[in-house]
C-alpha cells in the first residue's frame, strides 16, 4: 500500500464510530406530508398508482394528521380535489373551496401543525391547464397571476400557514406576496416551487390529482430535464420577488440542481420526492426485490445529503415511524 496511514474503514468498524461521523441525519422533523382532499364525508379513495395513499374527505384528513403529528412530521401540503371544475378555476379561491375547509379543520384540531397549500389551477380547470388559457390554447401568463393572487389570500384566510405556488408563471411569487401583504398577510411565508421541470414523474399524481390536462403538455411553464442554469436563474428570481423558501422538483432525478440551488442561495431549500419517485420505490418493494425502508430511507437521506432542508414525500409518515 503506498499510503499505509490511509484507512477510512477504522472509521466504519463499529456502529458508534460510523454515528460519530455521520455528516448527514434525517428526521421526522425533516418531512412533510401531502395529502389529497376531497369533498363528503367518512371516504377514503385508495389511489391505484400511489399504493398506502387516499383521496381523503376533510374528517378522514383530520384523523390522518393526527397520526402524523404523533410520528413527528412537523407538516402538511394539502391538494384538493374540486367537485365541479371550470375554466377559471374558481374552487381554488372559493371561500368554502376543498383546500380551505380543510385548512380550517385542520387547523381547529391541529392548531401546532403547519399547513402549507398547493396554489395551482390543474386540479381547479376543466382543460386541466395550470391557468387561464387563451382561445388558442396557450397559457395567459399574467390573466394566470390575477387569479394566483385571489388564492392565496384565501388559503391564508382559511389559516394555511404557508402557500406553495407550483404553477411556474413567471412573477408569480412577486403577485403573491403582494396580494398577501395587500390583505394584512405580511407574515404568511411563500414555499416557491422555483425549480419544476416538466417530469414524467408526476405521472401518478395526475391520477390522484385528476389533473391531467385535456390537450397538449405543460412544457410550455415547466422546465426542459435538461436545463441547469435555467434553474439558478428560476430561482434567483423567485429569492428577488420575495419567496421565503425554496423547492426543487422532482428531487432524486435532480440532485445536481438541488445541489446547485444549495449553494447558490441562503434561503431554506426544500425538495419535493414527487409521486413517480415514491410509486417506483412501492412498486419494486411490492416485487420482493428491493427492501422498502431501506431504499426509501436511503433516498431520501441522499435528498438531505444534496442539500435539501426538508423534503415533501408521501413515505413522511412510514419513514417517521421508521426513524422512530
Ligand atoms: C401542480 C402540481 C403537480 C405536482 C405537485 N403540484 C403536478 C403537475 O405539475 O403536473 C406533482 C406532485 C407529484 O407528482 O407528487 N398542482
Amino acid at each position: 500500500m503506498p499510503f499505509p496511514q490511509e484507512r477510512p474503514r477504522r472509521l466504519r468498524a463499529t456502529p458508534g464510530l460510523r454515528a460519530l461521523v455521520r455528516e448527514t441525519v434525517l428526521r421526522p422533523d425533516d418531512l412533510v406530508m401531502p395529502f389529497f382532499v376531497r369533498p363528503g364525508k367518512g371516504e377514503k379513495r385508495p389511489i391505484k398508482s400511489m399504493p398506502g395513499q387516499s383521496q381523503l374527505t376533510v374528517d378522514e384528513l383530520v384523523k390522518a394528521a393526527t397520526h402524523v403529528a404523533a410520528a413527528g412530521v412537523p407538516a402538511v401540503i394539502l391538494f384538493g380535489i374540486p367537485d365541479r371544475k371550470d375554466a377559471k378555476a374558481t374552487g381554488a379561491y372559493a371561500r368554502d373551496g376543498i383546500v380551505q375547509m380543510a385548512a380550517r379543520a385542520l387547523k381547529a384540531r391541529h392548531p401546532g401543525l403547519v399547513v402549507m397549500a398547493d396554489l395551482c389551477f390543474c386540479e381547479y380547470t376543466d382543460h386541466g391547464h395550470c391557468g387561464v388559457v387563451r382561445r388558442n390554447g396557450s397559457i395567459d401568463n399574467d390573466a394566470t397571476l390575477e387569479l394566483a393572487a385571489k388564492t392565496a389570500v384565501s388559503q391564508a384566510e382559511a389559516g394555511c400557514d404557508v402557500v406553495a405556488p407550483s404553477g411556474m408563471m413567471d412573477g408569480q411569487v412577486a403577485a403573491i406576496r403582494k396580494a398577501l401583504d395587500g390583505a394584512g398577510f405580511e407574515e404568511t411565508p411563500i414555499l416557491a416551487y422555483a425549480v419544476k421541470y416538466a417530469s414524467g414523474f408526476y405521472g401518478p399524481f395526475r391520477d390522484a390529482a385528476e389533473s391531467p390536462p385535456k390537450f397538449g403538455d405543460r412544457s410550455t411553464h415547466q422546465m426542459d430535464p435538461g436545463n441547469s442554469r435555467e434553474a439558478l436563474r428560476e430561482a434567483d428570481l423567485d429569492a428577488a420577488e420575495g419567496a421565503d423558501m425554496l423547492m426543487v422538483k422532482p428531487a432524486l432525478p435532480y440532485l445536481d440542481v438541488l445541489a446547485a440551488v444549495r449553494a447558490r442561495c441562503h434561503l431554506p431549500v426544500a425538495a419535493y420526492c414527487v409521486s413517480g419517485e415514491y410509486s417506483m420505490i412501492k412498486a419494486a418493494a411490492a416485487r420482493g426485490w428491493i427492501d422498502e425502508k431501506r431504499v426509501a430511507l436511503e433516498a431520501l437521506t441522499s435528498i438531505r445529503r444534496a442539500g435539501a432542508d426538508f423534503i415533501l414525500t408521501y413515505h413522511a409518515l412510514e419513514a417517521a415511524r421508521w426513524l422512530a
